[in-house]
């Protein structure tokens, strides 16, 4: 198929997951490629922040792999699937709401071999991707908008230099003003030559922002096409999302 990534960077082959007895993921297969921002829709439920938190290794899949640039890293644990270049952003956000700014963003830094004039140049690239955050980098977490909470789980995200970000609904709850920023910034980590996988509910984002999208429906991918093509054609969109 002519929209297949040529280097795949993510693998999702068959996983199946549970939680206690109830089958969530059956069988979801999808790849994103190097660079690549892929778009991961479906109704509430249909396991889109499952099929996340296995890729992480916060969740074990019972059948399946998942592979990073080829090797498998299914069985290994969430920190070391983080220092090996997945970023997460979950749709909790998890910032630390007493921590400042900049002491958030450091969290994201804790790795033993960075040096410390690595670590002020991540933060200076950082605060340049997002001005906002450089201003108030002495303010606590916690007094941050919903919006401004978003960017910065992104940018604590980004300090450890992500091959990909996984992003779980990212928009969610934020004003329109915040969601156009949230959009460019997506477009800013792309132009970076950083890969995404958006999880969304923000069907007309997604399909702008992506180059491909995966439609899950009851723990499976159902549908996948060239973002291109269901912004011609919403039928697909229609049957599986009802919008
Ligand atoms: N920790 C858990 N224990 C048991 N069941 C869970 C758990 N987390 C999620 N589920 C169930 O697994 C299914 C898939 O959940 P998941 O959060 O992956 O869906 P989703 O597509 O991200 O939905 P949403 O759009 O609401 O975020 C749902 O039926 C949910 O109720
Ligand atoms: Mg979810």
């Amino acid at each position: 198929m002519s929209d297949t990534p040529p280097q795949p960077l993510i693998t999702v082959d068959d996983i199946h997951t549970y939680y206690g007895k109830s089958h969530i993921l059956n069988g979801v297969s999808l790849e994103v490629g190097t660079g690549e921002v892929v778009g991961l829709l479906g109704r509430n439920g249909v396991g889109k922040s499952t099929t996340l938190k296995t890729i992480m290794g916060l969740v074990r899949p019972s059948r399946g792999r998942t592979l990073l640039e080829g090797c498998a890293i299914t069985d290994f644990p969430a920190h070391r699937i983080a220092r090996l270049g997945i970023g997460y952003v979950p749709e909790d956000r998890r910032i630390f709401r007493l921590l400042t700014v900049m002491e958030n963003l450091r969290t994201g830094l804790d790795r033993r071999a960075v040096t410390e004039a690595r670590k002020k140049e991540l933060l200076d690239k950082v605060y340049a991707f997002f001005p906002m955050l450089a201003e108030r980098r002495n303010q606590a977490g916690g007094t941050l908008s919903g919006g401004e909470q978003q960017m910065l789980a992104i940018a604590r995200a980004m300090m450890l230099e992500p091959k990909i970000i996984l992003l779980d609904e990212p928009t969610e709850g934020l004003m329109p003003r915040m969601v156009s920023q949230i959009r460019q910034i997506i477009d800013a980590l792309h132009r970076d030559g950083v890969a995404i996988l958006l999880v969304e509910q923000n069907v007309p984002l997604t399909l702008d922002a992506s180059r491909r999208v995966y439609i899950m429906e009851k723990g499976a991918v159902r549908h996948h096409a060239l973002a291109s093509q269901l912004r011609v054609n919403d039928a697909v969109i229609h049957q599986y999302l009802g919008v």
